[in-house]
Formats: C-alpha cells, structure tokens, sequence
C-alpha cells in the first residue's frame, strides 16, 4: 500500500506561509519520492491558493472539515464541492478537536465523510480514545464504536486516522506495539485497502519507528508539518510503497 503522509496544520498559517511549501516542494525535488503521497491540509483560507500555485507539483492539498450539505444557508461553513472546486483531494473528517470543540457525533463525522465521497474526494476519517478511556482499558471498544459509527459504507476509498486524544500535541506517544494491536484491530474493521494513518505527536525522531509498523500506512501530522525543515524527514521516513 502506498504511504499517506498528511499534515494538518489545523488552525495555522498565512499567505506567507506558501514559503514552508515552496520549501517542502524543493526537498522533494531532489528525491522524488512517487511512492508516497504527500498531502498537506492548511486551514481552509488557503487551499485554493496553494492547489493553484502548485497543482503540477508531488504535493496534494485538502481541508480539515466540511459540511455534510452542498450549500444552502449555513453561515460560516463549507461544502465538500467547495474544497473539490478549489483542487483539494482529501478532506479530514471528525478530527477529536472537532469532536471535542464543536461536539461533533460519530453520525455527524459519518455524513461528513459521506459528503466527501459525494464530491469526489477522499475522507480522511479521524478516531481515537481519550487517556481515561484508554486507562479504563476502554480504547479498543471506544474506537470501535466510533469506527462503527463514523465509516459510510461504501465501495470508494476511505483513509483512517487513528489519533489517541491524548498523544495530539502532548509528545506523549503510545509504545509501537500499543499502535500496532490497535492498528490491527482496526484493520480487521475496515474495507480491504483502506489505508490506517497514525497520528499523535509524530516527530522527526520518532516517524521512522511508527511508520514502519504492520497496518501503519502513514501518518497524520500536526505541529511538525508546520515547518517543511520537520515535515520533510517525515515524509521519507516511510518506507516505500509495499
Ligand atoms: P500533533 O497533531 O502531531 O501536533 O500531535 C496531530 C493531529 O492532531 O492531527
């Protein structure tokens, strides 16, 4: 399976930020790497901007969110079909700062990812349990009731993202045989192909271990995909397409 590689860089970034990707695109270059998809999903202000500048480029954009309607009257949000009329392949979906922030529900996520099927892109579809769940030895039964509860059932392709709430932006990390059996265990929820992305506090130090884990297909990256000096050592610290 091909390597996903996706930053969010969640609620950060200006016009000049396009310098971190121009910065990104230059180290690519140099090696080339067709056997991993890079993705970058800036705050929704710039997709279109960045897709445009560099839709030629080894990089592809998506949002962080969406509406589950095409359009209609919902101040403040976007559609689906809007990120696709701007370029983007992916859009990440129930991310636990939306869950948490904007009390979105597994069936919210799932008509969200719905919705992203529905405009031709892929949903990146976010799970994960809290530390209490997870001390509770509750995280399996939890994230299986979101994976439950959150994945359309479809023939399309879907991405997941397995994120313990508890290792985003902490620099805690589960041990690499608590991602693997989880990862395992998620794979035995998930159509064939999906590909499983882990997320949490994945760093330069740490990216080559977690992505070279059975049923780790790639990763989802907060803080260090902000700096292309951080995200690029990611991005090739997965093994080649397998
Ligand atoms: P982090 O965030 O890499 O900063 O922990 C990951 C995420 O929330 O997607």
């Amino acid at each position: 399976m091909k390597p996903l590689i996706a930053g969010n860089w969640k609620m950060n970034g200006l016009s000049a930020s396009i310098a971190e990707i121009q910065s990104l695109i230059e180290k690519l270059s140099g090696s080339a790497p067709e056997d991993r998809d890079v993705l970058i999903c800036p705050p929704a202000t710039l997709v279109a901007h960045f897709a445009k500048e560099f839709s030629d480029e080894a990089i592809q954009f998506g949002g962080q969110d969406c509406h589950e309607n095409e359009g209609g009257a919902h101040t403040g949000d976007i559609s689906a079909e809007m990120l696709a009329d701007v370029g983007a392949g992916y859009v990440i979906v129930g991310h636990s700062e939306r869950r948490a922030d904007h009390g979105e529900t597994d069936a919210a996520v799932n008509a969200k990812a719905q919705a992203v099927l529905r405009a031709g892109l892929t949903p990146i579809i976010c799970v994960g349990e809290t530390e209490a769940e997870r001390k509770a030895g509750e995280a399996e039964t939890v994230v299986g009731a979101q994976l439950k509860g959150s994945l359309p059932s479809t023939e399309s392709e879907l991405v997941v993202a397995y994120e313990p709430v508890w290792a985003i932006g902490t620099g805690l990390t589960p041990t690499l045989e608590d991602i693997e059996d989880m990862h395992g265990f998620i794979r035995a929820k998930t159509p064939t192909g999906t590909r499983l992305l882990y997320g949490g506090s994945v760093k330069p130090g740490n990216a080559k271990d977690i992505l070279s884990i059975d049923n780790v297909n790639g990763a989802l990256v907060g803080g260090a995909s902000l700096k292309a000096d951080d995200f690029y050592p990611i991005v090739m610290a997965a093994p080649g397409g397998r």
